[in-house]
């Protein structure tokens, strides 16, 4: 219901709104001011404003730049809609939900007044070697769209809603109840060497069976699932969409098939499992983007227990965020906790879930933009990467603690889980590539007999290019795999870099390249290659060849004591494959 007023009438009823929220909200005097009340219930869409109204000065400012203000540019209805589509789509990820600013600048109106539509418009078009995409002259937008989002920017950010309790019990389905679940495994598959696949595109995810390589089942699930995960019994899968939607997968049943199901918010990026001894397959977490916040469920339901807000101060400057986004999520096997790595305010929050109504804590200050990351090679010690920041942070999962935060010397790190090994000169090591740059820094993470290494950047090595995702190895390997999924030239990004680990004691460390989009067949496409992922034994390196949606796509194994192509997976349903998990690896995080 759009409601536009001006002025100081405008003023006037927004205060009286929010007198009238505040009091009703104190349980008292609405029925003085029955016609103020009901319309503030009317305005009061978000949970968010009902907190506002007993700040009554705070919520009326807040509420007199939602209207229109003079010389801001009108949109009507249907432009909104389609503004909003494109900025949650293109630039939230950088800028923010809230336009507050995340590794992009700030576009509150405040600034964007400030540098007038013009600017805007010329800014969007041309980007900036400061890492703004240049929308217009690489056609990603439209001339009108670019002028649209122009005009969008002059008006106040939407905010969109909340996502607690009563809404995410809302959409809480028991597909199958526990007690209708086998009580034993009904199929004679080889759970352990299944790879569940992400289908980008078409919303599911497939699982294959690692030996056959045939398509076991297909699921539905939110759109785009970002990560896998398996219970520690190894009987629960549990996936998450960008859409914030958790399927909870039964691998025990004859076809494994979804038996809950949960949207933990409207936008999401990572779920866990407790996995320690005593907690095995008892909780499920979720982390998501919009709203900034954790849910814990119950693992065997996805019955939602717990939400936690991730909105507080940035580490360092101790100045307020108001959507610091969940990153990735990891389960301790040294105690019963969950690491919740927090973007925007740059903190880890160590979560104890052996008693969940009395939670407690532990907050670590780390670096800003936290992502991705994985264990060194005992599990003690969690490598995630603060990508906007180049650095590494290094968390002790056994005292509970910062151990250091690290450059990794190279241009937006994106480790993935990251690849551990151990060095022929320098012990072992933990790998990232970099989105920015053709290196792969190796970091030292033996403090016991590698002190002088630890935690210290060991060697750089020099990969095909930029627009690496994920590398790869396996305690059975002695190849370092490295994608470059995102870099522009074709023949980069459809191949892969492969270093000989026994060999990285030379001087300057060659590699081979596997082209592994050639090898899979297809003709069409950009082939992008992306994500090496082993199977049970670490015989075999899958890579999926992601092509657009109305393409071919496919996955590649490649045998990792020759280096040679070993199978092609093809079908009609692999439609964009991108992360593949083998359940084995998964649960026990060998990587
Ligand atoms: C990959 C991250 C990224 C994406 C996606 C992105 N931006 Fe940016 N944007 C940036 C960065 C970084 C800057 C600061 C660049 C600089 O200072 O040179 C910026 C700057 C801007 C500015 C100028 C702000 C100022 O104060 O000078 C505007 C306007 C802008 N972006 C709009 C958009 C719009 C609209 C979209 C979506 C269509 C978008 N951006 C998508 C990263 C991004």
């Amino acid at each position: 219901m759009p409601l536009r007023i001006q002025g100081h009438l405008a003023r006037h009823f927004l205060s009286g709104v929010a007198l009238a929220v505040g009091l009703a909200l104190a349980g008292d005097a609405t029925a003085q001011n029955p016609v103020a009340a009901s319309d503030a219930m009317k305005h009061d869409g978000t949970p968010a404003g009902q907190y506002q109204p007993s700040l009554d000065a705070l919520g009326a400012q807040a509420l007199e730049q939602a209207g229109a203000k003079p010389g801001s540019p009108q949109l009507s209805d249907a432009e909104f809609k389609r503004a909003n589509q494109i900025y949650f789509e293109r630039c939230a990820g950088c800028h923010g939900v809230l336009r507050k600013g995340a590794t992009g600048k700030p576009l509150t109106t405040n600034i964007t007044r400030e540098h007038g539509y013009e600017y805007l418009r010329d800014f969007i078009t041309y980007g900036s070697p400061g890492g703004m995409p240049n929308w217009g002259t690489s056609n990603e937008l439209q001339q009108e769209e670019i002028e649209l989002m122009a005009r969008y920017l002059l008006n106040e950010p939407a905010q969109p809603p909340e996502f607690g309790m009563p809404e995410i019990r809302a959409t809480w389905k028991v597909i199958v109840p526990v007690d209708q679940r086998p009580t034993k495994q009904m199929n004679k598959l080889d759970l352990d060497n299944l790879m569940s696949v992400t289908l980008r595109d078409s919303g599911e995810i497939a699982l294959i069976d690692g030996a056959s390589k045939q398509i076991v089942t297909r699921i539905k699930t939110g759109y785009a699932v970002h990560i896998s995960r398996i219970s520690a019994s190894g009987r629960y899968l549990y996936v998450i969409g960008r859409d914030a939607k958790v399927n909870l997968i039964d691998l025990w049943m004859e076809i494994p098939a979804t038996v809950a199901e949960l949207k933990v918010g409207n936008e999401a990026r990572s779920v866990e499992t407790s996995k320690f001894k005593g907690f095995e397959d008892k909780y499920a977490i979720a982390g998501a983007y919009w709203p900034p916040q954790y849910v814990i469920m119950d693992g065997a339901t996805l019955e939602p227990l717990k939400i936690v807000s991730t909105r507080g101060m940035i580490y360092d400057e101790q100045t307020y965020h108001p959507e610091p986004r969940v990153a990735s999520i990891v389960a301790s096997h040294f105690k019963p906790e969950f690491l919740v790595n927090i973007k925007e305010t740059g903190k880890i929050r160590l979560v104890d879930y052996s008693d969940i109504k009395n939670l407690k804590e532990i907050e670590i200050e780390a670096e800003r933009f936290l992502h991705d990351g994985g264990f060194d090679a005992t599990k003690r010690y969690f490598m995630v990467a603060a990508n906007a920041r180049n650095k590494v942070a290094i968390i002790d999962m056994k005292e509970g603690r910062l151990v250091k935060v690290v450059e990794t010397q190279g241009q937006t790190p994106h480790p993935g889980r990251g690849a551990n090994f151990v060095h022929p000169k320098h012990g072992p090591v933990w790998a990232t590539g970099h989105l920015g740059d053709e290196t792969i820094t190796l970091i030292g993470t033996d403090p016991e007999k590698h002190p002088k290494e630890a935690w210290t950047v060991v060697q750089t090595l020099i990969g095909q290019g930029g627009g690496s995702l994920f590398v790869k190895t396996h305690p059975k390997s002695h190849y370092l795999y490295v994608d470059t999924t995102l870099n522009t030239d074709p023949d980069i990004s459809s191949s892969v870099a492969v270093f000989d680990i026994k060999e990285l004691g030379q001087d300057k460390p060659k590699y081979k390249v596997l082209p592994i989009g050639e090898w899979s067949g297809i003709k069409e496409g950009q082939r992008r290659v992306v994500q090496g992922e082993f199977n049970k034994d670490g015989s075999e390196i899958w890579f999926s060849v992601w092509n657009g949606k109305a393409q071919e796509s496919a996955i590649v194994v490649v045998d990792d004591k020759t280096l040679k192509l070993k199978s092609v997976i093809k079908d009609k349903s692999l439609i964009t494959p991108t992360g593949k998990f083998n359940l084995l690896n998964t649960r026990d995080d060998v990587y």
